[in-house]
């Protein structure tokens, strides 16, 4: 065998040997790279008479052909094994679940709220709205509140800076003026709730200057509070889905009731967080009575008429109760380990028939 022939065989050997693209290359580089042995033979013509160059470059061109193209059919079939292999083991079985990764959930309070809805709802009231942004008629006048009520004051309310015309629009204070906006647009017999934001100059572990309530109003002939305190104590019952829960009627005033009261329920604070149904502390969470002649009258209702009771409860106060949070000022700050820990998932919707929580 002629040296050419040796060094042909060789290298075919090695492209033969080679078990993936990099070794190939290594291949490839030690033949016919710039110091490679085919290149090195190529290099060696210069010193030959013309004839002998012909013939033998020729020759070792031919070599050169052959170990290129063999390099590259080499290098093709590898790749495809290599393509191959890849696309054996990176299937994506597309029928599997989709990994459970959390990126966001429902805020408690909004979680109780759409509960709150669902059980009035059952219970044959209708959701009304009004805007967060109120005068000051819709938020005291036409509900009854003397001229010079506290209430009214700087440390309370939320006030705008005076228009031109000198009059203040405000945060409203309590979900209360869409009572007012409901009985001005619609005729008794009226059941409706009225989930919404709130604000008040106010902060402490169970008061922020923003929070919710969900107002309740029921006008119609023969109201009475007996009606009022089976509709409160039924609510309360199956939002806290147990009937260990203990609540407390306590007479109150409000401008726009009479009579008026405080409900409170009975929670245990002593460990660090609020149990319902046992314990002897007490939480304020809501405010009812019968809807006030004076509110009736400024709404346009003959209150000789029509009666009927009203409610407003905090709806972030019955969500920390329920679901055990201590401070009512976390819930709303944005910690998102916090709404991790206290969140909702999105798929599951309060409703009375699959349960609310
Ligand atoms: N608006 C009252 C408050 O915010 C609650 C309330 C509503 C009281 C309806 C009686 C009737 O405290």
């Amino acid at each position: 065998m002629t040296d050419l022939a040796t060094l042909e065989a060789e290298i075919t050997a090695q492209i033969a040997a080679a078990g993936d693209v990099a070794a190939i290359e290594a291949v490839r580089v030690s033949a016919l790279g710039k110091s490679g042995s085919v290149s090195a033979l190529l290099k060696t013509l210069g010193a030959m008479s013309p004839e002998e160059r012909k013939e033998r470059g020729a020759q070792i061109n031919a070599v050169r052909d052959r170990v290129q193209t063999a390099l590259a059919e080499k290098k093709a079939a590898l790749e495809t094994a290599e393509l191959d292999a890849r696309l054996a083991s990176e299937t994506l079985d597309l029928t599997l679940p989709a990994p459970y990764r959390r990126k966001g959930s429902v805020h408690p309070t909004m979680q109780t709220m759409d509960e709150m809805v669902s059980i009035f709802a059952e219970m044959g009231f209708a959701v009304a709205e009004g805007p967060d942004i109120e005068d000051d008629f819709h938020n005291f006048t036409a509900l009854n509140f003397p001229e010079k009520h506290p209430a009214r004051e700087m440390h309370d309310t939320f006030f705008f800076n005076p228009k031109e015309t000198g009059e203040r629009m405000l945060l409203r204070t309590h979900t209360s003026p869409v009572q007012v906006r409901t009985m001005l647009n619609q005729k008794p017999p009226i059941r409706i709730i009225a989930p919404g934001r709130t604000y008040r100059c106010d902060s402490d572990a169970t008061h922020t200057p923003m929070f919710h309530q969900v107002e309740g109003l029921v006008i119609d002939k023969a109201i009475h509070m007996g009606h009022l305190k089976w509709t409160l104590e039924t609510f309360l019952a199956r939002f806290f889905e147990t009937d260990a829960v203990t609540t407390r009627f306590r007479p109150h005033h409000f401008p726009f009731t009479e009579p008026s009261a405080e409900t409170d329920v009975g929670c245990d604070r002593s460990g660090g967080e609020i149990k319902i149904g046992t314990g002897s502390d007490w939480l304020e969470i809501l405010g009812c009575g019968m809807v006030h002649p004076n509110v009736l009258k400024a709404c346009g209702i003959d209150p000789d008429e029509y009666q009927g009771f009203a409610f407003g409860m905090g709806v972030d106060r019955l969500g920390m109760l329920k679901y055990g949070m201590p401070d009512l000022r976390d819930m709303f700050a944005s910690d998102s380990r916090w709404l991790g820990h206290y969140g909702f998932s999105a798929f599951s919707a309060p409703n009375l028939a699959s349960g609310l929580s």
